[in-house]
Parts: structure tokens; C-alpha cells; sequence
């Protein structure tokens, strides 16, 4: 079947395809650009943007210092510049996806606004303030959700508070890359599979209007997104297969990490922003095992719930400084997101071509072994 396209708020996308933000440094000017450009949504994460653009900030042993610098105003203005241009120009849309857990979260979204991001989508805990931010009525607001409860309370909170509801909501299951929503046993149990996810998200949004359930975590190809639509769902969000294209912003150590990854590889990890985190187990993973990972410094302040490298203590490392280094090309000490499907990538293609497998289902090539 042609698939449809997708409206949130005011604008409409091509295709039901939403590329998810992935930080730190997965998804910034170059691979949402051209998603975009493609005729998906693009979305440039807005963590560690400061690792992106270390001229514009403060650096102390290669980290940058504090909120202000990791997660940069002046740094992610320019991504989002820039990402529009390859999209297309000013009127190109583009997403930002921010974690409610951030330091400064509110500074962000404000950043974000004023270089031209057109739609919102946060993650990382229920985001009850965000209308706040960006009360700007062209703006769309899109929150991600693990459970149909969590709708609900953005719903409740966001309706009396600002008379505002969100223009879409994404739900996330636990096949999806980096952090979940839900304690570690639950990413086990039937209820929160992202296929019996989707019809509870959906009934609880039938209580509050029709605006669009977008489905995360685990889609892979053409057949998948047409599960979903069939489902009720009106678009998806997918990130690790974009992992595996020429365009991603992250570091060819990053890609070469997934391309050799096997399914036993990729493991939900403790995380010291709460919720468990799903990853490729490296030297890293051994190394936090054996309690001889890289020293927790906290220079960077990065998220809320650490406290201040607290939180860091106790799961062994530090999640800005190792993601940073996977950035960094750093491969010994970087740590490495992927959903569970990251060992099918073999190879990488370009953001067109991968596009294109999903629309048309013509295969990109991506998941056949390298000659
Ligand atoms: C490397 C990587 C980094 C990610 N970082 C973020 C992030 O910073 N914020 C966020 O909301 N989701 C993040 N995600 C989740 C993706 O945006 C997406 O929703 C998810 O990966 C979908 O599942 P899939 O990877 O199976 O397609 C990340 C995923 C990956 C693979």
C-alpha cells in the first residue's frame, strides 16, 4: 500500500516517517537534513551539541563544562541552521528532540524556538511544562510516551493548565535504542510490547481529540510500518536503522561498532539517569562490570537525575562523557545505543536509498553483508 502522510500540527510530512532524535551526536545537521530532504522528518538532537561545535564553547579536558557549554545554545542554532539548509532552506521542516531530564531543559526548548525548529518532541520523563516554553502557536508539541497512562497525565495536566493538547504523541517500546520509559523487568513483560502498546496509546487519545499516535521501537522495514498503521497508529519513529546510513552524524567507530554488533550484543545497561538503556555491550560494558571504567568526574552537569554525578557513582560511569566518546570515535571507552535490531545492519547506505526501502519497498541493501 502508497503510504500516507503524516500531518502534526500545522505541517505535513511527506511520509509517515519520523527519524528519531539520537544523541549524542547520532542525529544532527547531516542525517536529519536529509531525512528531510527525503521527505521524512528530520529531528537534530539537542544534547552534548557542544562535542558538535567545540570552538563555540568552554572545555575542560576535552569535555565541555557545565549545562551552558554541553548542551550549547549557540552550537545547537547552528545544527538546526544548518540541517535546514540541507533539507531545503528556511521553510524546510525540522524537529528537535530534547530530554525532559536535561539541566536547563527550558533554556533548550527556548534555543531550539528561536532557530526556526518547527516541532518539538521530547522524551525522558512526563514533559508537564513544556507549553510553557513554547506557547508559539505554529510550534507542534510532541511528547513521548512508554504507556498510556503517561498520555494521560500530559493530557489532564497540559488541557487545565494551558488549553493545550499535544499535536502528536509518540509511543516508545522497549525494543527502541538508548533509554526506556519503564523499570528493566517491565521491558520484558507482554503489556509493554510496543504492538499492544499502540491500541491502549491509541484509546486513551481517542478520550482527548485525533491527533496522531506515532509508533517507536523495533520497526524495521515496510511491512513493520504498515503493521502499525493497520494498528491504528498514524506514523512511526525509527532510529537505529538511520544509525546505519552514510549521512549519521555519529563517528564511523560508532557504525563500525553496530555493523559487528550480534543479537546477544545488545542489552538493556544501567543508566545513571534512572531507566535502563539499551546498548551494545563493548570493552566499556566489561569494564563497568569489572568496576574499572573511566573515572566519574561531572564536569558537564548534563541531566537532572544524576545529581551532579551521583547517580553516576553508583552505575559505574559517566553517561555524558562515555557517549560523548562514542561520538569522539573513542572505542575503547565510548558507549554505543542501538535498538534490538541493530545487528541486522551489514552495511551502510545512503538516507535516500533507505527512504526509499521503506516507502517503496525497494531494499536498500543495508542488511546484506558486506562483499
Ligand atoms: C544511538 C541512539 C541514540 C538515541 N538517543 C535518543 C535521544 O537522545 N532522545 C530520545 O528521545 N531518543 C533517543 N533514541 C531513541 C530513538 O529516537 C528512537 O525512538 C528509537 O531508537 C526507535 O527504535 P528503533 O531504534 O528500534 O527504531 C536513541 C536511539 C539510538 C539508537
Amino acid at each position: 500500500m502508497p503510504l500516507p502522510p503524516l500531518r502534526i500540527g500545522r505541517y505535513e510530512i511527506k511520509y509517515p516517517i519520523i527519524q528519531g532524535g539520537m544523541g549524542v551526536g547520532v542525529s544532527w545537521e547531516n542525517l536529519a537534513g536529509n531525512v528531510s530532504k527525503e521527505g521524512g522528518l528530520g529531528v537534530v538532537s539537542s544534547v552534548g551539541t557542544g562535542y558538535r561545535h567545540p570552538n563555540y564553547v568552554k572545555l575542560k579536558d576535552g569535555r565541555p563544562i557545565g549545562s551552558k557549554y554541553i548542551h550549547s545554545k549557540e552550537a545547537l542554532q547552528r545544527i538546526i541552521r544548518d540541517a535546514k539548509e540541507i533539507a531545503g532552506g528556511e521553510n524546510a521542516v525540522i524537529g528537535v528532540n530534547i530530554l525532559y531530564a536535561i539541566t536547563d531543559f527550558g533554556r533548550v526548548v527556548r534555543d531550539s524556538v528561536e532557530a526556526g525548529a518547527n516541532i518539538i518532541i521530547v522524551g525522558a520523563g512526563l514533559p508537564l511544562t513544556l507549553p510553557k516554553y513554547a506557547p508559539e502557536e505554529h510550534l507542534a508539541l510532541v511528547p513521548i510516551v512508554s504507556s498510556a497512562r503517561a498520555l494521560r497525565v500530559i493530557c489532564k495536566h497540559w488541557k487545565k493548565k494551558y488549553n493545550r493538547l499535544p499535536d502528536a504523541v509518540v509511543v516508545e517500546g522497549p525494543k527502541s535504542g538508548g533509554h526506556q520509559g519503564i523499570p528493566y523487568e517491565d521491558c520484558f513483560k507482554p503489556e509493554f510490547q510496543l504492538e499492544n502498546l499502540v491500541p491502549e496509546v491509541i484509546k486513551e487519545r481517542d478520550k482527548w481529540g485525533d491527533f496522531p499516535v506515532i509508533a517507536a521501537g523495533g520497526i524495521w522495514d515496510k511491512k513493520d510500518i504498515e503493521f502499525y498503521l493497520n494498528l491504528g497508529a498514524a506514523g512511526v519513529q525509527m532510529g537505529t536503522r538511520f544509525v546505519g546510513t552514510y549521512e549519521c552524524d555519529a563517528s564511523d567507530e560508532f557504525k563500525k561498532v553496530i555493523i559487528n554488533a550480534k543479537k546477544e550484543d545488545i542489552i538493556l545497561l544501567k543508566s545513571p539517569v534512572g531507566y535502563p538503556a539499551r546498548g551494545i555491550v563493548t570493552q566499556l560494558i566489561k569494564d563497568i562490570e569489572e568496576g574499572k571504567a573511566p573515572e566519574v568526574k561531572c564536569v558537564s552537569n548534563c541531566v537532572v537525575p544524576c545529581n551532579h554525578g551521583e547517580e553516576a557513582k553508583k552505575v559505574g560511569f559517566c553517561i555524558a562523557d562515555r557517549l560523548g566518546d562514542a561520538y569522539l570515535g573513542r572505542r575503547e571507552t565510548g558507549l554505543f545505543f542501538s535498538g534490538s535490531n541493530g545487528y541486522r545492519i551489514k552495511r551502510l547506505v545512503h538516507v535516500k536509498d533507505l527512504m526509499r526501502e521503506l516507502v517503496e519497498g525497494i531494499p536498500s541493501g543495508q542488511d546484506l553483508p558486506q562483499e
